[in-house]
């Protein structure tokens, strides 16, 4: 016997009956996005890793450490992608999607790639279900984009959802506060862990969504990026906290708050629900009014997230779930002398009237039959033995009664779909 292979560390299998509640999951989001006037894009698995380095950023994790990079067989550098915002603002500047009018309004769904330590929640292969909303600067953007989110998130039942809002300001804004954050950082930089004394010279505004305690206890007396704002960042960040209140979302600012990926700019955004670690989000976003410029594209503002499906669907509410996991299909079994093919012709009528059958084509027995009825949760078992199929009839019996009925077969069909 040959040795087993087994999947990639942090790369999962889905498995049925699960793989059917991701289904409803997207199905969800297809929805509810089509409804704010969404379409669906999709990008290819890999892109240049130029875009990712030039779109997310050399000094950050993502590029720094956690990118899947090949060479193919022409020596072109390649990146499985990690996220998928870059690439959605190389396929708006290649095809021109702006032409035709904007904001031009698209969502995904598809699995991402990083190399991270695999725990639960944090996988090296994981799916994201994201939205782009790409050409209008103005705050009200900011805003439903968030609305969206929410009515997306209540549609999977989920309650209390509470977003963490914040703003990095405008590039003005951000060179300022950089430059005053390493003013008052460098005389602590002996204090510092290796990552965040690296991310002194390279990223230093990450280093405030730091984990570590001694370096928080320093961060309690840093300057706030809220005093360097510029008047525009300002307004832009009190009219979306304003048109959020006016919608009914639940937010709280959170001025820690400044996401992993550079191509952030005023509003940014962080989603976390129970159930979770603390420090996982479930949804991050924000805006990004510098990157389509910064991949050649025209200057154009943009704001977007994208929602960790894996973790969505561990902290999943029951209700929604339990309304989402199919029935198990009716069982359909041969006795006496009935050949088991004898079954296709009624199966085959079983499904054109909208019912889900298994056909025991095995040839087992009755009695192994109703057993695999039940193990796979099956209320309904269809025998058909000599006398039946003489006289053009089933024998129908009922799992969970406990009780069996002769019927012909358009009668049982009837009996199962009425109680579905
Ligand atoms: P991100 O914060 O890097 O943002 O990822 C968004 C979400 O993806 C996270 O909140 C998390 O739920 C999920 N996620 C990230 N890494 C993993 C992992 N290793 N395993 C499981 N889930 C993971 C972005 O990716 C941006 N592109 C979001 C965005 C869209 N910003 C603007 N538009």
């Amino acid at each position: 016997m040959g040795e087993r292979v087994r999947s990639v560390k942090g790369m999962r299998d889905l498995l049925p009956p699960e793989t059917a509640v991701w289904a409803a999951v997207e199905e969800t989001a297809r929805r509810v996005f089509g409804t704010y006037g969404y379409g669906e894009i999709r990008t290819p698995l890999v892109e240049p890793t130029e875009l990712f380095v030039r779109g997310v950023g050399e000094a950050t994790d993502i590029v720094g450490k956690e990118m899947y990079t090949f060479e193919d067989r022409k020596g072109r550098a390649l990146t499985l992608r990690p996220e998928s915002t870059a690439p959605v603002a190389r396929a708006f500047v290649q095809h021109g999607l702006g032409d035709r009018g904007l904001p031009v309004k698209l969502y995904y769904c598809g699995p991402q790639f990083r190399y991270e330590r695999p725990q639960r929640g944090r996988y090296r292969q994981f799916s994201q279900i994201g939205a782009e909303l790409i050409g209008d600067p103005g705050p009200a953007s900011d805003v439903e984009v968030i609305l969206m989110l929410v009515r997306f998130l209540q549609a999977l039942d989920f309650e209390g959802v509470t977003v963490l809002l914040n703003t990095v300001g405008d590039d003005t804004s951000r060179a300022a506060y950089r430059a005053a954050l390493v003013d008052f950082l460098a005389p602590h930089a002996g204090a510092l862990g290796d990552d965040s004394r690296r991310r002194l010279g390279t990223n230093p505004l990450r280093i405030l969504d730091t984990k570590v305690p001694a370096e928080r206890e320093i961060l309690l007396h840093a300057p706030a990026l809220d005093g360097y704002l510029t008047a525009d960042s300002r307004a832009h960040f009190d009219a979306v906290q304003e048109g959020l209140s006016a919608a009914g979302v639940d937010f709280a600012v959170e001025p820690r708050l400044v996401r992993g990926l550079d191509y952030y700019s005023r509003t940014v955004f962080e989603i976390v629900v129970e159930g979770l670690g603390a420090q996982d989000a479930v949804v991050g976003g924000g805006r990004y009014d510098g990157l389509i410029g910064e991949l050649g594209g025209p200057e154009m503002p943009a704001i977007g997230f994208a929602i960790g499906e894996d973790r969505l669907l561990e902290a999943l509410p029951e209700s929604f779930r339990a309304s989402h996991q199919p029935g198990a299909p009716v069982h359909l079994a041969a006795a006496g002398s009935v050949e088991p093919g004898a079954l296709l012709g009624l199966a085959e009528s079983m499904r054109a009237a909208g019912l889900a059958v298994v056909a025991e084509l095995g040839g087992r027995s009755v009695k192994a039959a109703l057993k695999r009825a039940d193990k796979a949760g099956a209320r309904w078992v269809v025998l058909v033995g000599d006398d039946e199929q003489a006289a053009g009839e089933v024998t129908l019996r009922d799992l969970e009664a406990g009780e069996q009925q002769r019927l012909a077969r358009s009668a049982a069909i009837a009996a199962i779909k009425e109680s579905s």
